[in-house]
Order: C-alpha cells, then sequence, then structure tokens
C-alpha cells in the first residue's frame, strides 16, 4: 500500500468533518472517493496533504507518518494535487505555470532559473523542455505561451494536473477535475487520467460524474458524514444498498 490512513478524526469546532476513518491506497491504481456534499472528501484531500491537523489518528505514506509534517514537505515526499476551484497563476504563461510545479525537484529553483542566476540557464533550458513534454501530454503544448487566465476552463482544469505531475508526484489527488465540464471535455479529462493511470500513477479522485468515476476506477470508497460506509469495485458499490441508499439513489 502506498498510503495507509488509520482512524483518523478532523473537527471544524464541533462538526467530525472526518469520523475515526480508515483506509489505504493501492499503489498504480485510481481510487476514487465518492460521496454526498459535505461528506469529508475535500477534507481528506486537505488531511492527506498536511493543509489541517489531524484531531486524532495517522496517515501513512509509504510506511512513514506524515501526519505532523508540512504541505510543502508532504509535496516534496512525493504527494500533490489539485483544488476543487483551480488555482493557477492567471497572469503567468501555461509554460511558466508547470515550471513553477517544478520547484520542488529542482536544484536552483526556480526563481533562480527565472531570474537567470549565474551557471542556471542550462537547468532552466532543460526544466522548459520538460514542461514542455509534459504539455504535451497533456495536449496543451499549443498553448504554452497564453496566459492560463486566457484558456478555457477545460484546459485550466488539465493545466492543473499537468501542473501537478510537474512536481513528479508518487501519488496525485485530483478534487473535482471535471465539474463545470461538458460531456466531450469530460471524456478527454477522463482519457488523460486513464493515460496517466498507464504511466504507473497511483491517483486518487474526488469527483461527482458518476459515469466518469464508474467508468475508471478500480476501487471506489464512499464517505458519508465523514465515515467510511463502503468500499469496493465500482460494480460492488453500484450493488450495495447503504451505498445506494446514501448517495447512488439519487
Ligand atoms: N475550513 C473549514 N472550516 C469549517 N468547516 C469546514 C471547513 N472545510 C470543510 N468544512 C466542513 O466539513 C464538512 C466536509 O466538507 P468537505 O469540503 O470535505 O466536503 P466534500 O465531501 O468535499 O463536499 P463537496 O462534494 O460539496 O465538495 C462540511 O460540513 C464542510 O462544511
Ligand atoms: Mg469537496
Amino acid at each position: 500500500m502506498i498510503l495507509e490512513i488509520r482512524e483518523i478524526t478532523l473537527r471544524f469546532g464541533g462538526l467530525e468533518a472526518l469520523n475515526g476513518l480508515s483506509c489505504s491506497i493501492a499503489p498504480r491504481q485510481i481510487v476514487s472517493v465518492i460521496g454526498p456534499n459535505g461528506a469529508g472528501k475535500t477534507t481528506l484531500l486537505n488531511a492527506i496533504s498536511g493543509v489541517y491537523p489531524l484531531n486524532s489518528g495517522e496517515i501513512f505514506f509509504q510506511d512513514r507518518p506524515i501526519s505532523r509534517l508540512k504541505s510543502f514537505q508532504i509535496t516534496t515526499l512525493g504527494v500533490n494535487r489539485t483544488f476543487q476551484q483551480a488555482q493557477l497563476f492567471a497572469n503567468m504563461t501555461v509554460l511558466e505555470n508547470v515550471m513553477v510545479g517544478m520547484h520542488p525537484r529542482t536544484q536552483s529553483g526556480f526563481l533562480g532559473g527565472m531570474f537567470h542566476l549565474a551557471g542556471e540557464r542550462r537547468e532552466e533550458k532543460k526544466i522548459q523542455e520538460k514542461a514542455k513534454a509534459l504539455l504535451n501530454f497533456f495536449g496543451l503544448l499549443a498553448k504554452a505561451d497564453w496566459m492560463a487566465g486566457h484558456i478555457s476552463i477545460a484546459e485550466q482544469k488539465r493545466l492543473e494536473i499537468c501542473r501537478a505531475m510537474a512536481g513528479e508526484p508518487k501519488l496525485l489527488l485530483l478534487d473535482e477535475p471535471v465539474a463545470g465540464l461538458n460531456i466531450r471535455e469530460t471524456e478527454a479529462m477522463g482519457d488523460i487520467i486513464i493515460k496517466l493511470k498507464k504511466t504507473g500513477q497511483t491517483i486518487i479522485l474526488v469527483e461527482h460524474n458518476m459515469h466518469l468515476v464508474m467508468g475508471i476506477s478500480d476501487w471506489l470508497i464512499v464517505l458519508h458524514h465523514g465515515s467510511k460506509i463502503g468500499e469496493g469495485r465500482p460494480e460492488e458499490m453500484q450493488k450495495d444498498s447503504r451505498v445506494v441508499e446514501a448517495y447512488l439513489g439519487t
């Protein structure tokens, strides 16, 4: 298992957003976390990526406890994410956004490359080539020089994943990557996520689009009121009475 979540509880005031949740994530799989609005899905991603401290429990990434680490330390270990609301640098180019994402993996750092400090031009060139290869993978190379705020929402969603992948994560967390996209754009995103999995990427996907989730997931974890009410293969969960009642039936 690449990630082990052991009995984690996370409270906001009196509200238990996560309530003694345990689950584990197998490598090289697409594991989807589903459940009604407010179930705790985004909170789970926030807990894994160190945005909020746990009230109790522990999270192990590659057998190492991470719940007391800072977000940037967890990123450095190999966990990257996207956000429910895309968080791009709108006034930077598409290419620059991806180069920013490479920061944790480069020696002299992105800022050094930006300001052309002595001896760092060669590294900057390397970073640029890698960023372009990634943009190509995500079908965004033609938009490399566009301002990130000027490309379509669907392209911004792809760019966010591209930037997260620039950090070479071992675990990628996606929060609603197709929210607001039309059917064609959703299918294209599904194809990209499958293509990522084929490279060996481990992915945790939070998504309400059940057509996408059921089509591409290896495993589902179903949350309701901060607790796990079921987990299993998509076809099993579609027949699970608790899961259908709490979420899928609606
Ligand atoms: N920073 C916060 N402060 C206070 N309460 C919060 C905070 N973040 C989340 N919550 C609450 O925790 C609960 C779980 O929220 P969360 O965002 O994890 O739900 P979700 O499953 O991602 O829902 P959605 O499908 O709508 O995105 C909700 O009741 C929410 O209002
Ligand atoms: Mg959410």
